[in-house]
């Protein structure tokens, strides 16, 4: 696997501890007290993320999974997003802060955005551990955000290319050759 790829972009220490300050910035917003709190990961791109962030949260919290594909098989090219599986669980009423491996064009996060908020949540909040500079409209900023990257198609740490990759510890760019 290591020999697929062309660079590292972010290296897993120091993902950690960007995820680790990312975590202290999300449990100030929520306090310490039961905040009905549900966590919205967008599957399967948030996993790893999710795992991390989760375990460094000191707070109460469900988690309601959402499964949505925007990049079918060896595309690398976003296209409009579908949604594979709503949300497990209750959100009406809670505080929900969905969380996603990237915000690209935005489409992904607007759709989930929509679900959510067609319930009646409490609130709602986003968390993505990578931005793109420039795609993504006004309309669906992320409130906590881990790195701002170059519009480069990343993989790792849960981020997938033809759903591989994601269980590569880094952030990293994959050889030219490998991709469409
Ligand atoms: P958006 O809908 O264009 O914002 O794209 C968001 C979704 O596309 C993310 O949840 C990722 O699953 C996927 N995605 C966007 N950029 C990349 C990338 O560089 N590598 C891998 N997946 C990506
Ligand atoms: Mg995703």
């Amino acid at each position: 696997m290591e020999r697929d790829f062309e660079r590292i972009l972010l290296h897993h220490d120091q993902i950690a501890a960007r995820v680790r300050q990312m975590a202290a910035e999300i449990a100030r917003i929520y306090g310490r007290d039961d905040p009905a709190l549900t966590l919205v990961p967008v599957l399967s791109g948030s996993i790893i993320f999710l795992a991390d962030l989760i375990r460094e949260l000191p707070l109460k919290m469900k988690i309601a999974l959402v499964q949505v594909s925007a990049y079918p098989g060896t595309s690398v090219a976003a296209r409009e997003p579908q949604t594979l599986f709503e949300l497990s669980g209750d959100v009406t009423g809670r505080h929900v802060l969905i969380v996603d491996d990237i915000l690209d064009s935005g489409r992904t996060l607007r759709l989930v955005r929509q679900m959510v908020g067609q319930r009646q949540p409490a609130s709602m909040r986003t968390a993505v551990l990578l931005r793109k500079p420039n795609k993504a409209p006004p309309d669906v900023r992320a409130d906590f955000i881990g790195f701002d990257i170059e519009d480069l198609f990343v993989v790792g740490y849960g981020l997938d290319f033809d759903d591989h990759y994601r269980n590569y510890p880094h952030i990293g760019v994959l050889r030219r050759e490998l991709l469409p």
